[in-house]
Order: structure tokens, then C-alpha cells, then sequence
């Protein structure tokens, strides 16, 4: 089997940034390159200039100077092995059934006004949150990142990010909702207001035409981006929601919508675990970035973010409904905060929080949060189908 890993011993192992192969920069950004040395005419008899190939080890996720448009030979194969996972995910909305949602949302008495409530203001966030982290991925993230199987990654994430934004907005015509209402949420909710309000700086700083990567400020902004979006987008924005359906869903109410959730938590797990693993493969990489001031920078982000969920979840149950009130997200933001923490190497914020929800760590915090860093395992799918055991 042909090995990429191996330069042929006949050939100087030349890192393929030197030579005659195209401008470092133009193949950073995947873009068509006139400047490529045309084939060799007499191949046959002349070995091929095998000088300007690329090799693993000098690829690099940030500033990279390796071709993008070659994804092999692979050297983030932790990369790789996600997107074969996601790929093995896939679903489409309309795959599951809401006819039981229409009839209990229709029927006057199927549901009170606090939980009619929390699906409204929960998808008043989703179905632009995902249309948030999709641009953040096509706009910005990508062309900064120069290891292709990472690209790779991203592609089928800002794909998936899609069929979320899709699967909210085929709850939302289900169930006649006000769409006007609904999508303008962002806009006229305080709530959620603030917390895209938090997180839209972050996709204009490196979406900005004129930002590039390659200077420890620089780099240092496209970190906090990236953790930004992994740790408290993902990893903490939706967690409020994601309880709330469920939980409806554990009460046999809404199942259809709680299905769609189901797919999308395990869909955002994956993602939330790929940007750690890229966080803390940078941070490897390029270990100046992570100074102390840095962190400090980390953490009071976390803690405003926290605080953002918070006043989320105040404003969606104003009383206690579904067994769950408002103080038992404080401890739960804060268990899933300190973990988000830990996975990339930060002190805890608020030691010793237990989870009040062991639920949700069942479903999918423990099992399916496992990443590179703390485990190799990961848990794949063979169908579309879910499957939480
Ligand atoms: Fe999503
Ligand atoms: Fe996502």
C-alpha cells in the first residue's frame, strides 16, 4: 500500500516551501495557481521533481505554508476521523415525524403557557444561531485554517450548521408559528439579543477582509475566536435549550421537535469536541500564544458568558416548569463552564459545581464529550440513526 508518510530515498526530503512550487501564500488560501511547474514532458525517462511535495510533518494548522488543496498526506488524522464520524451522522429534517407536535401545539390544553413559552424563545434563538455559526465557519474560520483535514472538517460542519438552521425552520412551519416572530427574535428579544451581541465581534474580527494570521496578536484573536465558538457558542449558548426540549420530550411532550435536538446535540457534541481539539493542537503548536494574560482574557470571557446563559434562562421560565427552574441552570452552566475549562487547559471557574441534570451528562455530556486530548475513543454511528447507549 502506498504510504505518503515516506518520501522516496532517492529524493532530498526538502520541506515544500522551498523550490519551485507556487507561492506559500496562494496555496494557503486553496486559490487556482498558474505559477505550478508544468509535468515533466519525459516522464518516462526524467524522474519526476518529487522536491516541492508535501510532507506531514511540516503542515501546520495555522500559517502553514503546505498546499491546501492537497488533503494527504494526512498528519491530523484526529481531524479526519471526525469528519468520517459526521459523515456516518447524517440526517435530514424531514425525516422525523411532527404530527404528534402539531396537534399537542394546536390543541388548547396540550401544553401550558410556560412551556409554550420555552419553545418559542428557544427557537427565537436557534434559528438564527445556527446561521451565526455557519458564517463564522465559511466567513471567517476557514480560509485561516491551512491544515486540510481540518478544512476538511469544517466543510461538513458548515453543511450540518445548515440542517440545524433547516430543522428549526421546519419546526417553526410545522407548528404555524409566527415566523416573523420567530426569526426577528435575535433582533427584539433582550435575551437573546445579548448573547449574539456577545458573539458577533468574534466572526467580524476574522471575517474582516483585512485580517490575517501570522503575528502573535493576530493569532492570539483567532484563538479566542475559535474557543469562543467551540467552548461557549457550542459548548455552552445551546446548552439551556437543548435541556429545556429534552426535557419536554422526557414528558412525552413535543417529541418530534425533541428528536430534532436529539440529532443536533449530537451533531454540536462532535463539533464542540473538533474545536477543542484545534484549540489545543494550536496551542501545541504554537505555545507563545498561551500566556497568562491570554488565559485571564479566557476566562473572564467564560464567566460573561455564563452569566449571558443565565439571564437566558431567567427570561425563558420566569417560573419553575418541567421539574426545572431557573437556579438549576446557575449550577449547571457553571458544571458545563469548569469542563469546558479543563478540555482546554484552564482552571476550573467554579470548583466543586455538581450537575443537577445527570440526565444530560448521561445523554451526552460524559459519554459523548470525549476528545482527543483526554481519549482516542470516539463514538461513531454506522447509520443515521441515534443511538445513545
Ligand atoms: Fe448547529
Ligand atoms: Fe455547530
Amino acid at each position: 500500500m502506498l504510504n505518503w508518510d515516506e518520501t522516496p530515498a532517492t529524493q532530498p526530503a526538502t520541506p515544500s516551501t522551498g523550490g519551485a512550487a507556487a507561492p506559500a501564500q496562494d496555496r494557503q488560501h486553496g486559490m487556482a495557481d498558474t505559477a505550478m511547474p508544468a509535468p515533466q514532458a519525459a516522464a518516462a525517462s526524467v524522474p519526476a521533481d518529487t522536491a516541492g511535495r508535501v510532507r506531514a510533518a511540516d503542515k501546520r494548522i495555522i500559517n502553514g505554508k503546505t498546499d491546501v488543496n492537497q488533503l494527504v498526506p494526512f498528519k491530523y488524522k484526529w481531524a479526519w476521523e471526525k469528519y468520517l464520524a459526521t459523515c456516518a451522522n447524517h440526517w435530514m429534517p424531514q425525516e422525523i415525524n411532527m404530527s404528534r407536535d402539531i396537534s399537542l401545539w394546536k390543541n388548547p390544553n396540550g401544553l401550558t403557557e410556560d412551556e409554550r413559552r420555552i419553545v418559542k424563545r428557544n427557537l427565537g434563538f436557534f434559528v438564527t444561531a445556527d446561521s451565526l455559526a455557519a458564517n463564522n465557519i465559511v466567513l471567517g474560520t476557514y480560509r485561516h485554517i491551512t491544515a486540510p483535514e481540518c478544512r476538511q472538517f469544517l466543510l461538513r460542519q458548515a453543511f450540518e450548521e445548515a440542517i440545524h438552521t433547516h430543522a428549526y425552520q421546519y419546526i417553526v412551519e410545522s407548528l404555524d408559528l409566527d415566523e416573523s416572530e420567530i426569526f426577528n427574535a435575535y433582533n427584539e428579544v433582550p435575551s437573546i439579543r445579548a448573547k449574539d451581541e456577545f458573539l458577533i465581534p468574534f466572526i467580524d474580527a476574522i471575517a474582516d477582509p483585512d485580517f490575517k494570521t501570522g503575528t502573535p496578536e493576530a493569532d492570539q484573536k483567532l484563538l479566542k475566536s475559535l474557543i469562543v465558538f467551540a467552548c461557549l457558542m457550542e459548548g455552552l449558548f445551546f446548552y439551556v435549550g437543548f435541556t429545556q426540549i429534552l426535557a419536554l420530550g422526557r414528558q412525552n411532550k413535543m417529541t418530534g421537535a425533541a428528536e430534532q435536538y436529539m440529532y443536533i446535540l449530537r451533531d454540536e457534541s462532535m463539533h464542540c469536541n473538533f474545536g477543542i481539539d484545534l484549540i489545543n493542537t494550536i496551542k501545541l503548536e504554537n505555545p507563545h500564544l498561551w500566556t497568562a494574560s491570554f488565559r485571564e482574557e479566557i476566562r473572564e470571557l467564560f464567566k460573561t458568558a455564563v452569566d449571558l446563559e443565565y439571564a437566558y434562562a431567567e427570561d425563558t421560565m420566569p417560573r419553575g416548569v418541567l421539574g426545572l427552574n431557573a437556579s438549576m441552570f446557575k449550577s449547571y452552566l457553571r458544571f458545563i463552564a469548569n469542563r469546558r475549562c479543563q478540555q482546554i487547559g484552564i482552571e476550573a471557574l467554579f470548583p466543586q459545581e455538581e450537575n443537577p441534570f445527570p440526565w444530560m451528562a448521561e445523554m451526552i455530556d460524559l459519554k459523548k464529550e470525549r476528545n482527543f486530548f483526554e481519549t482516542r475513543v470516539i463514538e461513531y454511528q454506522t447509520g443515521g440513526a441515534l443511538s445513545w447507549e
